[in-house]
C-alpha cells in the first residue's frame, strides 16, 4: 500500500500565518503538521509516500526532504492549483499505479493515529474505506450514511441539510477501483473534484465503501483555534525531559519539556509545555499547554495555551493566552508607560488590545 499525503491547500483560514508559511508547516507541540502525519503514516506500514504540493513546494520539501529520518520514501508531486480532493489523486495518478493507497490530508491530526484503520482496511480491503466520527456541525464536512454494519449508504459534501452526524474524516483508503470512479464526475458548485464524489460514484456501481469510526479525537488543523485545541491534546502526552538547563531560582511544576541549549532563568514553568532549542525564558511564567519554538526569548512575560513560533520574543507583556505569535515577531510594552501602542501588525493580523 502506498501513501497519498495532500499539502497543497492555501491555508487562508490560517492567514497571517499563512501568508508566509504552508499551513501543513505550522508547528504542533513544536512539529510541523504534516511531520506528525508522516510518522503516523510510518507507523501504519507504509513506506511509499507521495506528497501533493502546491504554491509552497520549496518550502515543504525543505522541511521534510526525502523522508528518510521518517523510514519514508517521498516523491513530490506538484498540482498547479487547489482543484480538490479527487483531483490530487488524478495528479498522482501515476504515482500510485494500480496500488492500494491511503490519502492522508495533511492538516489533519489523529489522536490515536492510522495504524488500526490500515489494519482494517488490508484485511477486509473493500472497494474504499473512509474514517468517520460524530461531530457538531456536519455541514462543515463531507458526511456519510452509514448501514449498522458499518456500510456506507450514502454521502454528502458540505450539505446544508445534514443526512447524518458522522463526518468523513482525513485518512481515506483506496483500491485502484477509485480512478474509473474519478473519471465519472465532473466538479462541483465549488469548482472542485470532491473525493466525496467519487466514493458516491463508486456506491453507485455497486462498490462496497466501509466507514470505520474513530474512538478518540480528531481535528483538522483549519483555523486558529484548532491548532490551539490540537495542541493542547498533542501536549497532553507530553512526558517531562529536562536538557537544557534550569536554574535554582525556578519552579518546575507539571510534564514539561526543555530542549537541549533553552535556558529557564527565575522563572515558573507550569506543565504539561514545551520550550524548544536556544530558547531564554528569564524572570517569566510559562503556563500549560504553550509550545514555545525553537530560539524564542520571554523577558519579564507570561504566556499560556498559546504556540510561539522559533525566534519570536515577548518582553515585558503578562497573560498572553490562547494566542499564535509568528516566526520573529516581537511582543512588547511601550517604552516608559506612555499608554499608546506601537504596533506593525501584518495583513489579517488578529490583536485585542486593552483600551
Ligand atoms: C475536506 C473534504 C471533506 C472532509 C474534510 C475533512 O474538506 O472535502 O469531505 O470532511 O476535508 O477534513 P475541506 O477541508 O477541503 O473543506
Amino acid at each position: 500500500m502506498k501513501a497519498l499525503v495532500l499539502a497543497g491547500g492555501m491555508g487562508t483560514r490560517l492567514r497571517p500565518l499563512t501568508h508566509s508559511m504552508p499551513k501543513q508547516l505550522v508547528p504542533l507541540a513544536n512539529k510541523p503538521v504534516l511531520c506528525h502525519a508522516l510518522e503516523d503514516i510510518a507507523r501504519a506500514g507504509v513506506t511509499d509516500v507521495g506528497i501533493i504540493v502546491g504554491d509552497w513546494h520549496k518550502e515543504i520539501e525543505e522541511a521534510v526532504g526525502d523522508g528518510g529520518r521518517f523510514g519514508l520514501r517521498i516523491t513530490y508531486l506538484p498540482q498547479e492549483a487547489p482543484f480538490g480532493l479527487a483531483h490530487c489523486v488524478l495528479v498522482a495518478r501515476e504515482f500510485l499505479a494500480d496500488d492500494d493507497f491511503l490519502m492522508y490530508l495533511g492538516d489533519n491530526v489523529f489522536a490515536d493515529g492510522v495504524h488500526a484503520l490500515a489494519d482494517a482496511f488490508r484485511r477486509d480491503r473493500p472497494a474504499a474505506q473512509v474514517a468517520v466520527t460524530a461531530v457538531d456541525s456536519p455541514q462543515e464536512y463531507g458526511v456519510a450514511v452509514t448501514a449498522p454494519d458499518g456500510r456506507v449508504l450514502g454521502l454528502q459534501e458540505k450539505p446544508r441539510e445534514p443526512r447524518s452526524d458522522l463526518a468523513v474524516t482525513g485518512a481515506y483508503f483506496f483500491t485502484p477501483e477509485i480512478h474509473d470512479a474519478i473519471a465519472r464526475i465532473r466538479p462541483s458548485t465549488r469548482g472542485e473534484w470532491e473525493i466525496t464524489d467519487a466514493i458516491q460514484a463508486l456506491i453507485d456501481r455497486g462498490g462496497e465503501v466501509r466507514a470505520v469510526r474513530l474512538s478518540d479525537w480528531w481535528k483538522d488543523t483549519g483555523r486558529v483555534e484548532d491548532i490551539l485545541d490540537c495542541n493542547q491534546l498533542l501536549l497532553d502526552h507530553v512526558t517531562t525531559s529536562v536538557r537544557g538547563s534550569v536554574d535554582a531560582a525556578s519552579t518546575v511544576l507539571g510534564p514539561v519539556v526543555v530542549e537541549p541549549g533553552a535556558r529557564i532563568i527565575r522563572s515558573h514553568l507550569r506543565g504539561p509545555l514545551i520550550i524548544g532549542a536556544g530558547c531564554v525564558i528569564e524572570d517569566s511564567y510559562v503556563g500549560p499547554y504553550s509550545a514555545v519554538g525553537a530560539n524564542c526569548a520571554l523577558t519579564d512575560a507570561g504566556i499560556s495555551h498559546s504556540i510561539m513560533l522559533q525566534d519570536a520574543t515577548v518582553t515585558d507583556v503578562n497573560g498572553i493566552h490562547r494566542s499564535v505569535i509568528g516566526r520573529s515577531a516581537r511582543v512588547g510594552a511601550p517604552v516608559n508607560g506612555t499608554g499608546r501602542h506601537r504596533l506593525v501588525v501584518g495583513d489579517h493580523t488578529e490583536l485585542e488590545v486593552v483600551a
